[in-house]
């Protein structure tokens, strides 16, 4: 980490915010900025609650702001009652909301489909009208299984009004990850799509579905909803499926919210962490609809005019906040995005930017990385080429940001004139924790800048001390804060002890980064510090993936590391025994893609290794433990300098450095 502060302390290039940019902004200079620190500093509750009386709608107003009571598990505005659907769309019927475009939908082969506010309500309330008819009720939890569509969005809308809880599952899982969130979810509902469709390719969905039940486990689900996007076969199981159509057929175009406590879960969303079961993070109504609001109009200072686009899937948190709750809650236009960035060809992100005349736009830099290289190749595609006049603000999130990658976003696609807000939070924190401001902060490529006003964010070291400037240390939370996760569905154990652990006695939430703080105050964000990994931006345990493996019956043993990698951010590595001898040649390039396709059948094409490398053992210590310091700078091709003596096998290391 050493080496990684001191390039940190070196970035000496400054942007500040565009004058005319300050001037309008939601949160105006260094001074507002600092007056809204202040007063979430002096009176903590007292900010949230005005906050949450001014930007959410209560249909039962609360009385009580924070109950910390049971700390760590947080409870806020608990005894207010809202609908969160109700707050992204019946709010905005009869104002001049109404009739604005919601969503701009661009199907993969640039197909533009406009739906109004009004329209989308009325989609919302039937298909809400459907699953009552159909018997599902407040608290019962849906599985979602949807590519990016405005029926995907219709789909948790319908839940929120309904206070049904729903997980979406991202449509690059496989079944077997599917079967995994439905048993732990105790799901009643599926709603799947037959295929999504992207890169001119229709991949099925709805048999990942057949095959999840097939596995087992899923008995708690009464019906499965299939949303047809192709026209290809789909068998239907009697009794149990029903066609999208079929629920909506009839159905009155108005329903009424399901009013529902501010702590009533709205979802819970899977994530990976260091052993090897996802979990099940769960999100509150108010506090997470709070800030979805909040941040849209503090860091994106969303204003009624702009058309905002956020390419995230529906599958990751990313989506629920800045595409499903965040924009439509504002009132919003909004650009969704079926297909992929590079499809029919690099400049499709530009061309949609120019086509849609979008003015924020938020991606992450595992796109960045990999359309500066495209450029390169291509140069017809080069974000030069097209419009990009219309753009603002452009945003990142999910890994850091090389402060390459973040110049050429800046210059090329921001025109040298768009701030560039470099979001950092998690799954669990619901909304952006650390990010600038674009009329508040002087930019640092490679920095996710401050806190937002009332984040207590700060670098601990390990006796939970305060770092010094210039120093790195743990990222922790030191207050809770409205979207917070409240627990892990089904295993509060587990939440305390991975988020609240007794090292800091539980006084802090621990992020699981590690990041520093420069001398001006700015955070860096390092990369986690546990046993998860960020592969293009997608959350990956290394246990989960060494689990996979094992199941394997060809494997005896593997370990999984991160390397880092130039477009991808971090790799998959994997070290593995198997119960044969060691393969070789043609034999282990074979074993090493039977056991890729391996991993994309147990968790998903996410998740398979870059490189796999066989030994007869791992290195491992006298007393058995794996020396994964070691096997990540064999991943590496570094020199091992580390003391290799209390290795029981030294001479494995020379096998585990040969790639296939
Ligand atoms: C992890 C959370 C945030 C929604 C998408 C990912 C990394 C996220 C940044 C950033 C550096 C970042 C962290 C974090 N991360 N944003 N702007 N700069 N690192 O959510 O899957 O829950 O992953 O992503 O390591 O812990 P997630």
């Amino acid at each position: 980490m050493t080496s990684q502060i001191t390039s940190v302390l070196q970035e000496t290039r400054l942007f500040p915010p565009p004058e005319a940019l300050v001037r309008q902004a939601t949160i105006s200079g260094i001074a507002q900025y600092a007056a809204m620190c202040a007063e979430a500093e002096q009176d903590y509750r007292g900010f949230w609650a005005r906050l949450a009386r001014e930007h959410v709608l209560w249909h039962k107003p609360f009385t009580r702001d924070l109950d910390d009571s049971q700390a760590p598990f947080y409870k806020w505005f608990e005894d207010g009652e809202l609908n969160v659907s109700y707050n992204c769309l019946d709010r905005h019927l009869g104002t001049p909301v109404e009739n604005k475009t919601a969503i701009l939908f661009e199907a993969d082969d640039g197909t533009v489909t406009q739906v109004t506010y009004r329209e989308l309500y009325h989609r919302v309330c039937r298909f809400a009208n459907g699953l009552k008819a159909l018997g599902y009720r407040k608290g019962e939890r849906a599985i979602i299984y949807m590519p990016m569509s405005v029926e995907g969005i219709v789909a948790m809308q319908a839940c929120a009004r309904l206070g049904i809880i729903h997980s979406v599952v991202f449509g690059g899982f496989s079944a077997k990850s599917l079967q995994e969130r439905i048993q732990d979810a105790g799901a009643t509902l599926v709603i799947a799509a037959d295929a999504q469709v992207r890169g001119g390719k229709h991949i099925p969905l709805k048999p990942a579905v057949d095959e999840a039940f097939a596995l087992g486990g899923c008995e708690s689900v009464r019906k499965v909803v299939v949303y047809r996007r192709t026209d290809g076969p789909v068998p239907m199981v009697a009794g149990r499926d029903v066609a999208w159509d079929e629920v909506v057929q009839g159905q009155a175009d108005d329903c009424e919210p399901e009013w529902v406590g501010a702590e009533h879960p709205l979802f819970i969303l899977y994530t990976s962490g260091s052993t090897g079961k996802p979990k099940g993070v769960q999100h509150s109504s108010g506090g997470y609809l709070l800030q979805a609001v909040l941040s849209m109009k503090w860091t994106f200072d969303l204003k009624p005019d702009d058309v905002f686009w956020c390419t995230a899937d529906i599958g990751w948190v990313t989506g629920h906040t800045y595409i499903t709750y965040g924009p439509l809650a504002c009132g919003a236009t909004e650009v969704v995005f079926e297909g992929v960035p590079t499809f029919p060809n690099a400049g499709r992100f530009w061309e949609m930017i120019e086509r849609h005349k979008v003015t924020i736009f938020y991606t992450a830099p595992t796109a960045i990385r990999s359309l500066i290289k495209a450029a390169d190749l291509s140069p017809n595609h080069h974000p030069r080429n097209y419009d990009l006049s219309t753009l603002r603000i452009i945003g990142s999130v999910g890994e850091p940001i090389n402060p390459e990658a973040w110049m050429w976003y800046h210059t090329q696609v921001g025109g040298g004139r768009c701030p560039v807000v470099d979001t950092w939070w998690q799954t669990e924190t619901g909304g952006h924790m650390i990010t600038p401001l674009p009329g508040v902060h002087t930019l640092k490529p490679g920095s996710c800048t401050m806190p937002l006003p009332g984040i207590a964010a700060a670098i601990v070291d390990e006796t939970g001390t305060d770092v010094e400037k210039g120093k790195g240390g743990f990222l922790v939370v030191k207050k809770p804060w409205p979207s917070m996760i409240r627990t892990i569905w089904g295993d509060p154990d587990r939440f305390r002890k991975s988020y609240f652990p007794d090292d800091f006695q539980g006084r802090f939430y621990l992020a699981g980064d590690g990041a520093s703080l420069d001398l001006d105050g700015y955070f860096w964000i390092m990369g986690r510090i546990d046993d998860v990994l960020n592969v293009s931006g997608h959350r990956l345990g290394t246990m989960e993936i060494e689990s996979a493996l094992v199941s394997n019956p060809q494997v005896a043993e593997a370990a999984v590391v991160g390397r880092q990698d130039d477009l991808t951010g971090e790799a998959v590595v994997a070290f593995v025994v198997l119960k044969q001898a060691r393969p070789a040649g043609a034999d282990a390039a074979r074993i090493a893609d039977e056991l890729r396709a391996w991993v994309a059948k147990e968790i998903g094409p996410i998740a398979k290794p870059k490189d796999i490398r066989f030994g007869d053992n791992l290195p491992k210590t006298r007393s058995g433990k794996i020396m994964r310091r070691l096997l990540r700078a064999v991943a590496k091709g570094e020199e091992i300098t580390q003391d290799v003596s209390t290795l029981e096998n030294p001479a494995i290391l020379e096998q585990l450095k040969q790639p296939l």
